[in-house]
Formats: C-alpha cells, sequence, structure tokens
C-alpha cells in the first residue's frame, strides 16, 4: 500500500541552526507510524511542518500527491490533516462538547452556507446543520467514553482527561491523517491503557492513518506498525519496531535512558487490547 504521507529531503532551521537535516520518511497508509528520538530530536519541528506552522528551507511533504510545503495551516487542515498539542491547546473555560464543536467549525467552516444574513435566509439548512454538527461531536464523544464529563469545563478536568481531550478534539475534524505529539505523556497506566485501546481501534474500525510521537518505548514497540527514529535532528533509523530497537545508533541515542524494551511477538494480541475492569 501506498503511504499516504511522504517527506523528501526535509531541512529547517533557525537562525543558522539546523533543527532538521534531510529528513526522509513515510507515513504508513490506514497504520500507526510512531516517531521516536530524545528530547530536542525535532519531533515537534518535523510535525510543524507537516503542519504548515513551519516552512522548510528544503524539501517535499507529499500527501496523497500533492505538495504541502508552503501551504498555510488551515489549507492543510481542510485536506484532512489533524494534530493534537504536545502542550495542551484546549479552550480552557469551553466545555469538552464546546472545545469539540470549536475544532469541527474550524475545520468544515466555509463547505456550508455561514454567515449571518446566510443564516437567516437558510434557516432550515443551518438549523439541520448545527443538529448533524452536534450529532458527530457525540460520536467522538462516545468513542473516548467522555460522556459524564462532556459539560465540564476544559481546566477543570485532571490532566489526563485534558490530553485525551486534545486527542478527541483532532479526531473530531474527522481526520484522514492524524498527527499525535506525545498523547501519552503524563498519563497514568490505566490512562495509557485507554489510550493504546483507542489507538488500535481507530486504527483498526476508523481506517485512520496515525502519526503518533511517543516517548514511552514499551508503547511503541506494542502498538507501532512502522517506527522512524530521529537524533539532533537526523532520522537514524525507519523500519520494524523490532527492527528500531536493535539499531546501533538508536541504542545508542537512547543511552542513560532505560534500556530499550522489546516488541511482542506479533501473532499475540497485544497486551492493551484487552479491556481493563
Ligand atoms: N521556533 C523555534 N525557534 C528556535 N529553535 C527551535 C524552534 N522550535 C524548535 N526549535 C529547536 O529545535 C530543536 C528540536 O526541537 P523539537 O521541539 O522539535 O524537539 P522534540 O524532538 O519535539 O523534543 P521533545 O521530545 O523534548 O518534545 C530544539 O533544539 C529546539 O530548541
Ligand atoms: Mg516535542
Amino acid at each position: 500500500m501506498n503511504p499516504i504521507l511522504e517527506l523528501q529531503g526535509i531541512s529547517l532551521s533557525f537562525g543558522g541552526l539546523a533543527v532538521l537535516r534531510d529528513v526522509s520518511l513515510d507515513v504508513l497508509h490506514q497504520g500507526i507510524t510512531a516517531l521516536i528520538g530524545p528530547n530536542g530530536a525535532g519531533k515537534t519541528a518535523l510535525l510543524n511542518c507537516i503542519g504548515g506552522i513551519y516552512r522548510p528551507g528544503a524539501g517535499r511533504i507529499l500527501y496523497q500527491g500533492q505538495d504541502l510545503v508552503g501551504r498555510p495551516p488551515g489549507e492543510i487542515a481542510h485536506l484532512g490533516i489533524a494534530r493534537s498539542f504536545q502542550n495542551l491547546e484546549l479552550f480552557p473555560t469551553l466545555t469538552v462538547t464546546e472545545n469539540l464543536l470549536v475544532a469541527r467549525d474550524r475545520r468544515f467552516r466555509g463547505a456550508w452556507p455561514g454567515g449571518v444574513l446566510a443564516a437567516a435566509a437558510f434557516f432550515g439548512s443551518v438549523r439541520r446543520r448545527e443538529i448533524a454538527e452536534r450529532e458527530a461531536v457525540e460520536r467522538v464523544i462516545d468513542f473516548f467514553e467522555l460522556w459524564p464529563v462532556r459539560q465540564v469545563r476544559a481546566h477543570d478536568l485532571p490532566y489526563g482527561q485534558q490530553k485525551i481531550v486534545g486527542f478527541a478534539r483532532a479526531m473530531a475534524m474527522e481526520p484522514a491523517l492524524l498527527l499525535l505529539d506525545e498523547p501519552g505523556s503524563g498519563l497514568t497506566r490505566d490512562e495509557k491503557e485507554d489510550l493504546a485501546r483507542f489507538l488500535l481501534r481507530l486504527r483498526h474500525d476508523w481506517k485512520i492513518s496515525i502519526l503518533w510521537i511517543e516517548h514511552d518505548l514499551q508503547m511503541v514497540m506494542d502498538l507501532a506498525e512502522r517506527v522512524h527514529a530521529l537524533h539532533l535532528g537526523q532520522r537514524i533509523a525507519s523500519g520494524t519496531p523490532e527492527e528500531v530497537r536493535r539499531v546501533p545508533a538508536v541504542i545508542e541515542a537512547y543511552i542513560g535512558e532505560e534500556s530499550l524494551p522489546s516488541a511482542p511477538p506479533r501473532d499475540a494480541p497485544p497486551e492493551p487490547l484487552r479491556r481493563r475492569g
């Protein structure tokens, strides 16, 4: 299967400091592709290039055959690419439901008749649109098991739940490609198991393509089908989890961290598939 996204020779620098150097990698179509690497490797910078927040100095980012370089973030969102952020970027005083509705409005604005005059002229269709929007958000709330907190303001939720809402907000945009920047950081063990279940179901049931930055290497070994490792702005390895953990440059980059975990046997169901409780 062709990759959904292909980065070719991406370079990025800030004031002469090279942050990404000639990075080429691909993202599986309807699969889970993980991006790993020590702090400062350039993982978030790479996501920012894909999302149009940073413009690489060289290279191409091919999404379903089109080059994304130079397109503004809004246009990239319209093409079906959504992301969650490493640092929470929810609207703190809006409820969970409202945060998701706002995300959909950003994604689909312009696709429907809008504005005050149009609303007056097309009242019926606008009303139907509003109902459809709420139903779409409710499906996402169901999926992420956020029903009990849907009316709670984002800043009143515990940190782990806010991270899940950030993930849900990206999914409310109905992306074909989802970019996740460390959705697992700061989560408890139980919350990480929930996260793993959501990732697997999105991949298997919703057929989403996922590029997932993650520091928890055990989770990566359990869930990812393809892994790319970055170090000091360069790609140092690509392959299956089992292949990547054996690459000397990867082991070298992680020296000082815990020993690299191994991948489970591929015929056994990954641990997080088992539902808790
Ligand atoms: N806007 C910017 N201006 C200057 N330097 C930047 C900017 N954004 C990122 N950098 C630098 O680029 C390098 C890579 O940063 P990045 O945030 O991509 O790392 P990361 O792999 O996501 O690390 P972490 O695991 O800690 O999140 C760092 O040295 C960082 O200081
Ligand atoms: Mg980062």
